[in-house]
């Protein structure tokens, strides 16, 4: 049978890559990279480095166009599902391109389970007539390189956290938590949310060169973080960002 082995990769450095990461990467036949444009062509670059330092001297590296979500659809779950659907097509080719016996390798940004879809997506594409086992490794999410680069601990002592986007977090603040961790959130979240009682740790390009740290009561940085924010975006012509919020129970 088939093997895919789903390998997290961390969030920029290559140094994230776990030794179970290393090992896993080495002995893949082929290496499926995706490419998403230019302005995604560093993050491309993180995965051909970390092929360059661990993929075995055999190994075959096939990039592909990651097909692009169309942000236009007004209805986001549909928009979503046939994006997937899209990208399931697209995964099945690549997959079909390894032999009986042999094991393909998707590089995975952070850790494959957070805010992730290629496991989602590959249990599509997986059928009687078309069958390949997975096997996950774990790496490290933007979460773990926020809280590290601030040396902060996620969650105060005893309580819960809740991890959200920037969508659901301006319909309000998760009930019954002190801690909420912002993903993918393109909007300036934070920016249009009541600051009173809550203090903010933001950090984007977390583990790479440009790495950007900003944190304080909300009230007090938010403005900073969105100037800096619109300056990192249009200086790099991308960007990724998360943020911890807390405020006092
Ligand atoms: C599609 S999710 C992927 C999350 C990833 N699987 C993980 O484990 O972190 C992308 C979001 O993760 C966050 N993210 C990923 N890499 C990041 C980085 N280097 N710096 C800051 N945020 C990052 C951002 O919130 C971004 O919008």
């Amino acid at each position: 049978m088939r093997e895919l082995l789903v390998i997290g990769i961390g969030t920029g450095n290559p140094d994230h890559m776990t030794l179970e990461g290393v090992a896993a990467l080495a002995r893949a036949d082929i290496v499926f990279v995706p490419t998403k444009g230019d302005e995604k062509a560093e993050l491309a670059a993180v995965r051909r480095e970390i092929c360059a330092r661990h993929a075995g001297a055999s190994a075959r590296i096939m990039e592909f166009p990651l097909p692009v979500r169309d942000a236009a659809n007004p209805r986001y779950e549909a928009g979503v599902d046939d994006w997937h659907a899209e990208i399931a097509g697209r995964y099945r080719e690549l997959i079909g391109a390894l032999g009986e016996g042999q094991t393909g390798a998707f590089l995975v940004w952070g850790d494959p389970g957070l805010y992730d879809s290629t496991l989602r997506i590959l249990e599509r594409v997986r059928t009687e007539n078309f069958a390949f086992s997975v096997k996950v490794v774990p790496g490290i999410t933007a979460i773990q390189a926020l809280t590290a680069a601030f040396a902060i601990p996620l969650n105060t002592i005893g309580n819960p956290v809740t991890i959200t986007t920037g969508r659901k977090l301006r319909e309000g603040w998760p009930d019954g938590v002190d801690s909420v961790v912002v993903m993918l959130d393109g909007q300036k979240s934070f920016a249009h949310i009541d600051p009173a009682g809550l203090r903010i740790w933001w950090g984007a390009y977390l583990g790479m060169e440009k790495q950007v740290l900003i944190e304080g009561p909300l009230a007090e940085v938010a403005d900073r973080i969105a100037v800096a924010r619109d300056a990192a975006r249009a200086a790099h012509g991308w960007i990724m960002d998360v943020y911890l919020l807390r405020r006092a129970l």
